[in-house]
């Protein structure tokens, strides 16, 4: 291995599994590199990963770490992505607690319930689009997981594309070049979503952008930021996961024949299954930043006060001393206690919702097409260079 590994380097994201076998045996923390030369600590024992979801040593702002108030450890990045930064994802408590509450009602397994006959509807309908053959990404994976969440949030049909272009623009952002490419989209999306909270203040829908700047204006103390980063982030987190699981769990279901029939045969199986597919190639390969707020040393490295560390949720999913054989895919494994959604108080809010969505997505192309195969050579399958999210960038099927 060469090192010190960048993690957003084509070599670690084509070959994760590998890489990461080789640092649960020899560098269970693993000093690698992230953009600029960034140093960052990955962890990567399944019970070094669960402990780091619930240790107080780890904080999700930076400033928490450094104790330079305000100031974020990823100072690298363009201002003017900090005020999108502020969301759930990157705070602690109470700001976390007091974000998380605004829209937790809107996610629990009741409400999500309600939303099943509009994903059927929507997968219905991409699926009457094609015949045959179809890219899954563009086609099918992607545009599930995006109507659904721009329904909820509350962006109007017509704007859609504009505004998944602009995220997708930050998205994928994780160069210097990137970055300048990405400053006007992230001025764009700033201010197309500033005009419809204020647009939504005066003619309230049934949606959570309405609830969220319901709450703004009944005092609780939030602020327009902090809105905008709250929209940005259930896009985000409900955009690139759920593509992933369906892309790359179709990936994984097409190269492991046996374990396909095995569904095909029997879709009483999808609850498993897609824990699963959840837990062989995980969306997320590690979880968002977390900072030190003291120095501490584990496994006899010493990470500094103030460093990165990243527990790696892909390695932990693939950890041989809590999975049996864990490199097969196993459509019936139980129990399966995989930390695809992570843990501890970040835990996925949008768990409930991703479940859903897989089921039914995996349901209709079992049902509609089931003689899928790959239409490219498994070797031309890419991950999408980017960091955190594991991602397949194109998947031809054909059937
Ligand atoms: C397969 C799909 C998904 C996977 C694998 C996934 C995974 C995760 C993980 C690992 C975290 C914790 C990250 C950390 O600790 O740094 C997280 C947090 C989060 N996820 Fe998901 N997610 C998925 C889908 C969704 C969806 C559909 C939504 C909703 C729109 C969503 C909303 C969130 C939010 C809001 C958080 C932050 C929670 C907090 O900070 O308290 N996720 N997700």
């Amino acid at each position: 291995m060469t090192k010190p590994l960048n993690l957003i380097s084509d070599e670690f994201t084509q070959n994760v599994h590998q890489h990461f076998a080789w640092m649960r045996e020899n560098a269970p923390v693993y000093k690698g590199k992230l953009i600029f030369g960034k140093d960052v600590y990955l962890i990567t024992r399944y019970n070094d990963v669960m402990d780091a979801f619930k240790d107080p040593r780890l904080v999700k702002n930076a400033g928490n770490a450094t104790g330079k108030d305000g100031k974020r450890a990823d100072a690298w990045m363009p201002r003017i992505l900090h005020a999108l930064q502020n969301n759930m994802l990157n705070t602690d408590d109470p700001d976390h607690r007091r974000l998380r509450n605004l829209v937790h009602k809107a996610f629990t397994p009741r409400m999500i319930q309600q939303l099943e006959p509009k994903i059927e509807q929507i997968a219905e309908e991409l699926l009457n689009q094609v015949a045959g053959e179809m890219e899954l990404v563009e086609q099918f994976a992607l545009p599930l997981p995006v109507t659904v969440i721009a329904e909820m949030v509350g962006i109007p049909v017509e704007d859609r594309p504009k505004f998944l272009g602009w995220v997708n623009r930050i998205l994928v952002s994780f160069s210097a070049f990137g970055m300048i490419r990405m400053i006007p989209a992230a001025i764009s999306l700033m201010r197309y979503t500033r005009k419809l909270a204020d647009k939504r203040r005066v003619d309230p829908r049934d949606d959570l952008l309405t609830s969220l700047v319901q709450a703004e204006d009944e005092g609780n103390s939030f602020s327009e930021d902090e809105v905008l980063a709250m929209v940005f982030l259930l896009i985000t987190a409900g955009y690139e996961t759920t593509v992933s699981l369906i892309t790359n769990g179709t990936n994984a279901l097409l190269q492991n024949p046996l374990q396909f029939e095995r569904l095909k045969a029997d879709h009483e199986l999808l609850p498993t299954a897609i824990e699963e597919l959840l837990r062989y190639d995980s969306p997320l390969v590690t979880t968002e930043m977390s900072y030190a707020r003291e120095t501490y040393t584990l496994h006899g490295v010493t990470i500094e006060r103030g460093s990165t560390v990243l527990p790696a949720i892909g390695s932990a999913n693939r950890d041989e001393t809590v999975f049996d054989r864990p490199n097969d895919l196993d459509l019936t494994r139980q129990p399966n206690k995989h930390l695809a959604f992570g843990q501890g108080i970040h835990y996925c809010l949008g768990a409930p919702l991703a479940r859903l969505e897989a089921k039914i997505a995996f349901r209709h192309l079992l049902e509609r097409c089931p003689n899928m195969r790959l239409a490219i050579a498994p070797t031309d399958i890419r991950y999408r260079n980017i960091p955190v999210i594991h991602r397949i960038n194109r998947l031809p099927v054909a059937w």
